[in-house]
């Protein structure tokens, strides 16, 4: 072992330490921070922000970066660590710290104004914040630098590895086969199924969801799960994995789903090799396929005919009243019950990449300079039409629906959508390798396909970028096109169409 590599590996844990007390102060920042405790933690994120970034920056690290560069005694693992390191150093020392604090000042402003403006549909008092995050995007991108074109720049801080051509050309394929399905499924359905516009008490809610969580496989010795507005996973620390969720009387599949969605984070996260957990390759290998395990349990597991009738009873044993009478056939037309809507955060599994598709097409517009902010609202409405077939009334159900422009998150959307491609990709992996799950998900057992990914997925953290891990896995490039099977053979079973 090198002298260089014991100080790196000193730095490392040191910046997983600092990573790890941010990611407490935003957990408790949603969950349990009292409501006038803003000002004072908007600062002291900030301190912490500022003291990361400094230790991550500093020429140190780029020394001892160069001098492990060119040691041939490094193992695989050390030479992965190494090379995720510099791209990490790199990406935050070729921006000017100016730019980087322009950047967040514009971002919280145009947050505020958003979170205003979009209640008010008042998308021009807007327009001149979202104008200047744009261009201090772009600056961004060029000073961070790409090979193929700017809006790469800003995909690689969330999808690494993945360019905007092959993004592209996977969503191009997707929507292609989407959009006759979505037609023909929205012909065919019934009305909404009764026991969806039932009530049901939230404190029992919350029962089924600490049992579910754990039942799929959460430990809860080594994490937690509690309630906040925007359900999300935070990892804390090895053994301490957070994740939250929501719930709503009006709507029992809301919290059930969020639930599995979070679990399947959570179940990633539990599961990095705890030898590296200091180390950039004890991490996810993207965002895309963080999703991917989240959809993964939300949908191909909890979505599924057979899964979802294990749950039923379970379910019927605190809501006797309001799910006395469903039947297993219900229950699974209810919780896959489609439909156009305007806000993607509401979205149903068939039609919610199209939502994600028309994001990505406007974000690659605007950083091609192809579209100009002015025009987004009508442009939005354009595509929400082509894709969807509805027109929003206004912009607050259209371009001000989500946070990501105002946050500075431009380039994130995609993963989304790639996380569900990856996810239906490798569930049909894992199906073939074991035979097929249907009996194992009616009775509710889920291990085997937990200790496939854990196999597959999960013990190998960032050794690879993602879509070189999925590759590896499939034994091919991913595609889009089990996704679109999937969505096929669920929904010709639900209606009893040809799709
Ligand atoms: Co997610």
């Amino acid at each position: 072992m090198t002298d260089a590599w014991n100080k790196l590996v000193k730095r490392m844990e040191e910046l997983t330490d600092l990573y790890g007390i941010a990611s407490l102060v935003e957990w408790d920042q949603a969950v349990l921070m009292p409501p006038k405790g803003g000002a004072s933690r908007a600062r002291a994120s900030a301190t912490l922000g500022g003291i990361m970034h400094g230790r991550l920056t500093d020429p140190a690290i780029g020394e001892l970066l160069g001098e492990l560069e060119t040691d041939d005694s490094l193992d695989d693992v050390q030479t992965r660590s190494v090379e995720l390191f510099r791209r990490e150093y790199d990406r935050e020392t070729k921006v000017p710290a100016d730019l980087v604090r322009e950047l967040t000042e514009t971002t919280n402003i145009a947050y505020q104004v958003w979170t205003e403006a979009r209640p008010a549909s008042d998308f021009a008092v807007f327009e001149p914040h979202l104008k200047k995050v744009v261009e201090l995007k772009k600056q961004q991108a060029d000073a961070i630098g790409y090979e193929g074109e700017r809006y790469d720049a800003l995909l690689d801080l969330y999808e690494p590895g993945m360019t905007s051509v092959e993004v592209e050309a996977m969503f191009e394929e997707l929507v292609d086969g989407l959009r006759p399905i979505v037609d023909a499924v929205l012909d065919a359905r019934n009305p909404e199924p009764e026991f969806l516009s039932r009530s049901y008490e939230v404190d029992k809610q919350q029962r089924f969801s600490q049992w579910l969580t754990r039942h799929i496989g959460f430990d809860g010795d080594a994490g937690r799960l509690d309630t906040s507005p925007h359900p999300f996973t935070i990892m804390v620390g090895q053994g301490d994995i957070r994740q939250t969720t929501r719930y709503s009387e009006s709507d029992l599949p809301s919290s059930i789903y969020a639930t599995l969605h979070e679990t399947g984070h959570a179940l990633y996260d539990q599961g990095f090799p705890e030898q590296w957990q200091d180390l950039p390759v004890g991490g996810y290998a993207s965002l895309g396929m963080h999703e991917s395990q989240s959809r993964m349990w939300e949908n191909q597991v909890g979505r599924s005919r057979d899964f979802s009738a294990f749950m039923l009873p379970e379910l019927k044993k605190l809501f006797e009243t309001e799910l006395g009478s469903v039947t297993p056939d219900e229950f699974f037309e209810g919780v896959n019950y489609p439909e156009r809507s305007m806000i993607r955060v509401e979205a149903d599994e068939l039609t919610y990449n199209l939502h994600i598709v028309m994001r990505f097409e406007l974000e690659l517009a605007l950083f091609r300079d192809e579209l100009d902010v002015a025009d987004l609202p009508e442009v939005w409405n354009d595509k929400m039409e082509q894709h969807l077939g509805i027109r929003p009334e206004d912009d607050a159900e259209g371009v001000l629906q989500d946070m990501h422009w105002a946050g500075g998150m431009q380039g994130y959307f995609p993963t989304y959508s790639l996380g569900t491609i990856y996810s239906a990709a490798l569930f049909d992996k894992a199906k073939n390798d074991l035979g097929g799950f249907d009996d194992e998900f009616r009775k509710g057992e889920t291990s085997q396909l937990l200790e496939w990914l854990r196999t597959n997925i999960h013990s190998k953290g960032h050794m690879l970028d993602a879509k070189d891990l999925a590759t590896k896995v499939l034994g091919e490039q991913p595609t889009a096109q089990p996704l679109l099977d999937y969505l096929k053979g669920k929904y010709s079973d639900i209606y009893s169409i040809t799709l």
